[in-house]
């Protein structure tokens, strides 16, 4: 089966990695990687593909910045040509980027059947544009990998088919599980005088927040009310935005430029707690033992706020600022994620996939 994978952003890379990696293993799938270009940064790109050897792009198109329309039109364009000159068997997608919603319409139109890795998720907010490419995605797309049950209701819900999802787990649990032995303690970080275990790790970059001024200034006023330091690897978005809005983070919040995922790895590890408006960095700290104050008003990953272990604290100063003094739970994690073998199991999926009419 020739495979081809679109990719273009941070969270994507991850993902990849662990599938790319399962699939360098078989012979019975041929992968074509399509970088978009949508990240582009050595540390929010290069990095991942070096550090955990993801296989170097087929096609790097070089599209990134710009607005939602013009990146994601431009993206649309390019793939077409991708899709025409390579002629894959399946189109492999995942999240909920925009790389991702050009990739599969522009792999349906040509009626290419794509696979949707991370289907289901909802925040139930439309003015997030990852909600729109997501609910794009999953009714454009022909096989729906969702990575838990709330996912699966979610897509019944909204009337997918049962035949077109499946439930394999998480691909970001097998990552998890495989580079936590390579995890590596960032060159800086005794240099900023921080201890093991007495830090707080965030990391802040959704457009709900970057783009509010109100809502970054009071997510900063927050973390600058911890009683531990707080390490934050800036999102070169919110670095922008934090310069425009004149807001000084506090001097108990370390900036550090975005790293990679073996350094970021250590440091989930190594926290005391995680605040973050990241998808991915949510199910981490979990995954570490760690709880995540969720700097937003809703999340995907209801399944963890349920549990007790996450905290929606949104951008208000007191309730990040409550949340952060709140002793962290302890205690054995329940696997709500798959067991550690998501990606061959939807690899063995997309091998033996019958694409339903309809
Ligand atoms: C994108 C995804 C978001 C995902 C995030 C992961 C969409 C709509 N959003 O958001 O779902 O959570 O990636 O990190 O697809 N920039 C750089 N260098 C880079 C990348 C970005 O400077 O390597 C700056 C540019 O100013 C760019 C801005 O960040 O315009 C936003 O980048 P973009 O890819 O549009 O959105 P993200 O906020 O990264
Ligand atoms: N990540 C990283 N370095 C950083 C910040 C995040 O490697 O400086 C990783 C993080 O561990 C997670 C993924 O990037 O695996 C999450 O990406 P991001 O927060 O950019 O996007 P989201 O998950 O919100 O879509």
């Amino acid at each position: 089966m020739k495979l081809l994978t679109i990719i273009g952003a941070r969270p994507q890379f991850i993902k990849a990695a662990t599938v790319s990696r399962v699939i360098a293993g078989r012979d019975d799938i041929t992968e074509i990687l399509v970088h978009t270009g949508q990240h582009y940064d050595a540390n929010m790109s290069d990095i991942f593909f070096e550090e955990m050897h993801i296989p170097k792009p087929d096609h790097h198109l070089g599209i990134g910045g710009g607005g939602h329309g013009q990146m994601t039109g431009r993206q649309l364009e390019a793939i077409e040509r991708v899709l025409l000159e390579e002629k894959p068997d399946r189109v492999l997608v995942y999240g909920d980027t925009n790389s991702t919603l050009a990739g599969t319409l522009a792999a349906v139109k040509l009626h290419i059947p794509v696979a949707h890795v991370e289907a289901g998720l909802r925040s139930f907010n439309r003015r997030m544009p990852e909600e729109i490419n997501r609910v794009l995605t999953d009714h454009a797309a022909d096989l729906l990998f969702a990575p838990t049950e709330t996912a699966v209701a979610n897509l019944r819900a909204e009337g997918l088919p049962a035949d077109r999802i499946k439930l394999p787990g998480d691909v970001m649990y097998d990552a998890a599980l495989f580079y936590r032995g390579l995890a590596r303690r960032p060159d800086w970080f005794a240099g900023h005088g921080l201890s093991e275990g007495a830090f707080v790790l965030a990391t802040v970059h959704r457009a709900e927040n970057t783009d509010d001024p109100a809502r970054l200034a009071g997510i900063f006023a927050g973390l600058a009310q911890s009683a531990l330091p707080v390490v934050l690897p800036l999102h070169p978005r919110t670095r922008g935005r934090l310069d425009a809005a004149g807001i000084t983070p506090a001097p108990n919040i370390h900036i550090v430029p975005p790293v990679g995922y073996l350094e970021m790895v250590w440091l989930e590890a190594a926290c005391q707690m995680i605040a973050s408006d990241s998808g991915g960095v949510q199910k981490e700290a979990y995954f570490h033992g760690r709880r995540c104050v969720i700097l937003r008003d809703e999340t995907e990953w209801v399944e963890l706020v349920e549990a007790g272990w996450n905290v929606i604290a949104g951008a208000d100063t007191a309730r990040i600022a409550a949340a952060l003094a709140d002793p962290p739970p302890t205690g054995e994690t329940t696997q709500l994620y798959g067991a550690g073998d998501a990606a061959s199991l939807t690899l063995d999926i997309l091998v033996d996939m019958t694409v339903s009419g309809g």
